[in-house]
């Protein structure tokens, strides 16, 4: 029956990305900024995060309802403990005919040094880096932390070494914040392995001050490598791909553009979103998730019993029959805001 789940729209589900922590240890301006994100923000409290049984439990039940791909995001998922432990757990779902699924971790790399060997040992299969600039004062005035930037190029060097292949680095584009950055960027992964990425800065979250002369639209950003670097067109290989593909001409570099802002993919949208707390987000821009966190635990004030497996897949189906969720394509190419009244969850709460 999971292959003819669809939502109303008829989209199948496919990916299931699963935020493990609300911490980070950068605060990049558009999406933690230090004015909120200061010592007196209130983190969650541990006992209210999933446990790694009841992810690993979800996750199942997911893939049992068509879900082929999990990604592990957060916040900074490489800070939640025991992060190794999670990802055994979750390579080791098969689907209904036996097959595993594609596993995949979004990281800021600051740590990933350390921890790529092990991940890899425990059967992810890869890893995408957010990573906004390569000169290091950008990057370091970007996450205002002052972190480095070689510390991330290691992290990446490890991520390869230990084969998460193929390595992708995802670049937020702001325009007259990192823009400059594009070209350079290029140039410095030419030839690596890595694939680069960039995407469109999103109205996402409540704090991120977006505005849509900030956007750097992709046929911009495409003419502008055009003209150093001739490109071509490379098919998309999944449906529901995110990122438009090019590769250099010289073949030593594919890039990706994520035009979530001006060509809108809704239309086969895939992706369900499970916040660190067991909230289910049928959309990046969805005011309110699902409660599955008080379905697993259940929940006598609410009235609401722990539920059996059979159960939860029953609910899932439910939720995502109802879907009619497509923000990015009602937003509008003009950018003008439509739920910017409404409250919407955080990107460090959904992991992207
Ligand atoms: P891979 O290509 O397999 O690595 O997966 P992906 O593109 O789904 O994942 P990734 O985390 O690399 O996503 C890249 C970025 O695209 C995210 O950080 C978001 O900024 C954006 N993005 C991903 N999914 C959606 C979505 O459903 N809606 C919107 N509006 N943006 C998305
Ligand atoms: N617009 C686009 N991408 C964003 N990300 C975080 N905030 C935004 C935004 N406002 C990206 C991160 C990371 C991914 C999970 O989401 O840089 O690559
Ligand atoms: Fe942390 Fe990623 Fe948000 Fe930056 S974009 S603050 S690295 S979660
Ligand atoms: Fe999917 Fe919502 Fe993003 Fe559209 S805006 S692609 S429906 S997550």
């Amino acid at each position: 029956p999971g292959a003819l789940l669809a939502d109303k729209l008829g989209r199948p589900l496919h990916d299931l990305r699963i935020s493990i922590t609300d911490r980070c240890n950068f605060r990049c301006t558009y999406c933690m900024p230090k004015e909120v994100f200061d010592a007196h923000y209130e983190f969650l409290r541990h006992a209210d995060l999933l446990r790694f049984e009841e992810i690993e439990r979800l996750a199942r039940v997911f893939v049992g309802l068509g879900v082929r791909k999990l990604r592990i995001t957060g916040g900074e998922p490489l800070l939640r403990k025991g992060v190794e432990d999670l990802v055994a757990m979750l390579a080791a779902i098969r689907t209904p005919d036996g097959e595993p699924v594609e596993l995949t971790m979004t990281t800021n790399a600051s740590i990933l040094a350390r921890k790529a060997e092990a991940l890899a040992r425990a059967g992810l299969h890869r890893v995408t880096v957010s990573l906004d600039a390569i000169d290091d004062a950008v990057f370091r005035r970007m996450n205002d932390m002052d972190f480095p930037v070689q510390t991330v190029l290691e992290g990446i060097a490890a991520a390869q070494a230990a084969g998460l292949h193929p390595v992708k680095v995802n670049m937020v584009v702001q325009r007259g914040v990192n823009d400059d950055q594009i070209l350079p960027m290029i140039e410095h992964f030419r030839g690596s392995g890595v694939v680069l990425r960039f995407i469109e800065f999103m109205d996402v979250g409540n704090t991120n001050g977006w505005r849509m002369d900030q956007v750097l639209p992709s046929a911009e950003l495409l003419a502008r490598i055009a003209q150093r670097h001739p490109l071509h067109a490379l098919d998309p290989t999944v449906l529901g791909e995110t990122a438009e593909r090019w590769l250099l001409d010289d073949g030593s570099l594919e890039i990706g553009a994520i035009s979530s802002v001006t060509q809108a993919f809704c239309h086969d949208c895939n992706r369900a979103r499970l916040s660190m707390e067991g909230k289910l987000y049928l959309c990046l821009f969805a005011s309110h998730g699902h409660d599955l966190r008080a379905l697993l635990r259940g929940d006598a004030q609410q009235g609401i019993q722990q539920a059996s497996d059979a159960d939860l897949q029953a609910a899932l189906a439910q939720v995502w029959s109802r879907r009619d969720d497509r923000y990015s394509e009602l937003r509008g190419f003009d950018g003008a805001g439509l739920l910017q009244a409404v409250r919407k969850p955080e990107m460090f709460a959904i992991g992207g």
